[in-house]
């Protein structure tokens, strides 16, 4: 993208020209295909160097440019529908100058000199929208949005996708009611629909919004009811035969009562520092919401100042959307490198040019496997879609193929470590790629060092990655067992290394020695054994000997503990070498309290269960898992009749409606904490 400052006429005129262009194409990808090809935030730039430009050049202004209409046009598969009232979009919004100018275009057309503009703060949902036509209460058109003026006939399928919804609730039902929403698809169900589809060998879909969309316009609509879509309601178009409460908030309660889902989310705030407040709350509620959010709006609630202030060609001027940071962008691959983990396994990750996405500035993301590059066909040099969603790691959803450079090459995955060049051996059906090398291999020694002295295993402060490194280097470790021997005076010697530092990390090895047998157990990076499994089988033995001797079919007496797990253990403390560690750091010192197998199990009323955690809880999911495990409970991922109780966390989504529908008992945190025998809440 180039810069459109002091140009020439004819290059301003050219560049408009261009951009034009640019935008029509993709919104034709947006809009008709559902198939973009570049991220929301680089079209929004392309959008708003358009808009500068025409501002700036008023000569330059036309009625069809892409900044004056709504885009997307009607696909021919569908009917078309003319709205009764145009559908239009928002003004959009990044800084939060951008909404003190908006409130105060706001409070100067309705003439307000005190007091401030009640607003509607709502979540701006990341889906598509759709108007659906009630006469004396039943569904009787749906379109899409379209053009704004004209749409797509989808009556079919929101039928499918509003269920109950196709009729209206209540008894005083208007003549006609039109309801305007968005469609869109929840994080989970998403992730649900995308590993099925690829299980079947169909199209999976690169996020949320897209397979939204993709799912609502199927010429099938017994294809739409296959999709686990969601609606919700968050405006009206023509109303007629009944009146129209006075403000934005009345009508949301309005829709509600006649049995339509409306965004719980949405609040009633006051002013300028009203909306940025919201704006902050949902910022950082974004990534553990149950579906995508790409903002949030601002509504002026009073009917009566919406009228006044009317809207533009393209957009009311009494609303206004405030863009949440990108959470995908586009940025250049610039070497795909191969990475050793503590147990062998190879992952390569992305080198990028660093971008800002979803609200930090991200260089590397994983690639997964040889598969996903395979599938994603990525290449040094190609420019991709980079997303980065709440706290969850950035990833790759596709290659813009467009923008490949000429004279790539497709990534050639290594046959050898490029750490220590051992042979790389696959498993899992060649998804997961492992270096053979184990203790061999340097990068493996030093990944299990790390682990060994990681916060949740040994603890051990001040032993990074850097002082493992010159450690391994200057020879003074080869395994965990030398930390427990390590002198001041060598440790002292090495590079950026000070008596007192020395001394520091000697006292916290040393500190070290009394832990407790799950940190223990956690430490020695067995493979497939986390933090909750050591915690398992510590419970269940007591202490290390039994578990070092257990065979398989013992193992797999723990609960939780399957044949894969059970092999895993046996096969660790079956190998000499880790045996010899192990004795070395018990005659180093290091020492736990026998666990006493916890009576709380057997009386727990989780004890043999099977629990589903769902929505957002005070705690992190894998804790909450944790004590379910501990007191005997089996955790699993889906609402099924097996389930005995679903945990339901904050903004929980279509589990706890499953759960309500197939009369499975329901608690909530605290109900949870206090039959888990954690009363305090912690
Ligand atoms: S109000 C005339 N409210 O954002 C005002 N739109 O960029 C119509 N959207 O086409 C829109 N959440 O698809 C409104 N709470 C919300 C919304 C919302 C998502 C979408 C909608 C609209 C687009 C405009």
């Amino acid at each position: 993208m180039t810069g459109g400052d002091s140009h020439s006429t004819a290059s301003i005129a050219a560049r408009v020209h261009a951009l034009r262009e640019e935008l029509e194409y993709h919104n034709y990808r947006y809009y008709v295909l559902d198939d973009p090809v570049i991220p929301d935030a680089a079209y929004d730039r392309l959008l708003r160097e358009l808009e500068a430009l025409e501002t700036d050049h008023p000569e330059y202004a036309s009625e069809d440019s892409p900044t004056r209409k709504v885009a997307g046009s009607v696909v021919r598969t569908f009917s078309e529908v003319v709205h009764a009232v145009p559908m239009r979009s928002l003004a959009n919004a990044f800084e939060d100058e951008e909404v003190v100018a908006f409130d105060h275009r706001v409070r100067e057309i309705i003439e307000l000199e005190d007091g401030d503009v009640e607003y509607v703060a709502e979540p701006k949902i990341d889906g598509l929208a759709v108007s659906l036509r009630y006469e004396s209460g039943w569904l009787v058109q749906a379109a899409t949005r379209g053009d704004g003026r004209r749409g797509e006939n989808i009556t079919q399928n929101m039928r499918k996708v509003l269920g109950p919804g196709t009729t209206l609730d209540g008894g005083a039902v208007p003549d006609v009611l039109e309801v305007r929403g968005e469609v869109f698809m929840r994080r989970e169900d998403f992730a649900a629909m995308n590993r099925e589809q690829a299980t079947a060998g169909q199209k999976t879909f690169v996020n949320p919004r897209n397979a939204a969309a993709g799912s609502l316009r199927q010429i099938d609509p017994a294809v739409t009811e296959s999709r686990p879509l969601s609606f919700f309601a968050y405006s009206l178009g023509q109303v007629a035969g009944a009146a129209v409460p006075d403000t934005h908030w009345d009508i949301l309660q309005w829709i509600g009562e006649f049995g339509l889902p409306v965004c719980k989310l949405a609040k009633r705030v006051w002013g300028v520092d009203g909306c940025l407040a919201y704006y902050r709350e949902m910022q950082k509620k974004g990534g553990g919401l149950p579906y995508d959010i790409d903002g949030v709006v601002y509504k002026v609630s009073r009917m009566d100042w919406q009228s006044s202030l009317g809207h533009t060609a393209r957009a009311p001027r009494w609303a206004l959307a405030h863009k949440l940071p990108a959470q995908e962008e586009m940025t250049v691959l610039k070497r795909i490198e191969i990475q050793v983990g503590r147990t062998g396994a190879i992952t390569p990750v992305a080198r990028l040019t660093p971008v800002f996405v979803g609200g930090v500035t991200v260089s590397n993301a994983t690639l997964h496997n040889r598969d996903e590059i395979e599938r994603l066909d990525a290449r040094e040099g190609d420019t991709v879609i980079l997303r980065r969603a709440g706290d969850v790691i950035p990833e790759i959803l596709s290659v813009v193929r467009e923008r490949r450079p000429d004279g790539t090459e497709p990534f050639k995955f290594p046959q050898q470590c490029p750490v220590c060049g051992s042979d790389i051996v696959y498993e899992r059906d060649g998804v997961i790629a492992r270096c053979s090398g184990g203790l061999f291999c340097s990068a493996q020694r030093k990944e299990n060092i790390r682990h060994f002295a990681s916060r949740r295993a040994m603890d051990i402060e001040g032993l990074g990655y850097k002082i493992v490194d010159q450690l391994l280097g200057a020879g003074l470790i080869h395994d965990v067992a030398d930390l427990y021997r390590l002198e001041k005076e060598p440790v002292a010697a090495l590079e950026r290394m000070a008596d007192k530092s020395a001394e520091n990390l000697i006292g916290a090895i040393d500190g070290s020695r009394k832990t407790t047998l799950p940190r223990f157990l956690h430490a020695l990076g067995i493979p497939l054994v986390g933090e909750a499994t050591a915690e398992t089988l510590a419970g269940h033995f007591g202490d290390l000997d039994p578990i070092m001797d257990a065979d398989a079919e013992q193992l797999q007496q723990v609960p939780d503990i399957g044949p894969v797990v059970a092999e895993s253990v046996r096969v660790f403390f079956g190998q000499d070498h880790n045996r010899e560690i192990v004795q070395r750091l018990r005659d180093a010192g290091l020492e736990w309290p026998r666990v006493e197998a916890r009576q709380a199990r057997e009386d727990s009323p989780f004890n043999g269960k099977t629990v589903v955690l769902t929505g957002a809880l005070s705690m992190a999911r894998s804790d909450a898992r944790k004590i379910l495990q501990s007191l005997g409970a089996k955790v699993t991922g889906s609402v099924s009749k097996k389930t005995d109780f679903v945990v339901v966390g904050a903004d929980a989504g279509s589990k706890a409606e499953e759960a309500e529908q197939l009369g499975i008992r329901m608690l909530d945190e605290r109900e949870f904490l206090s039959m888990a025998g954690h009363e305090d809440g912690d």
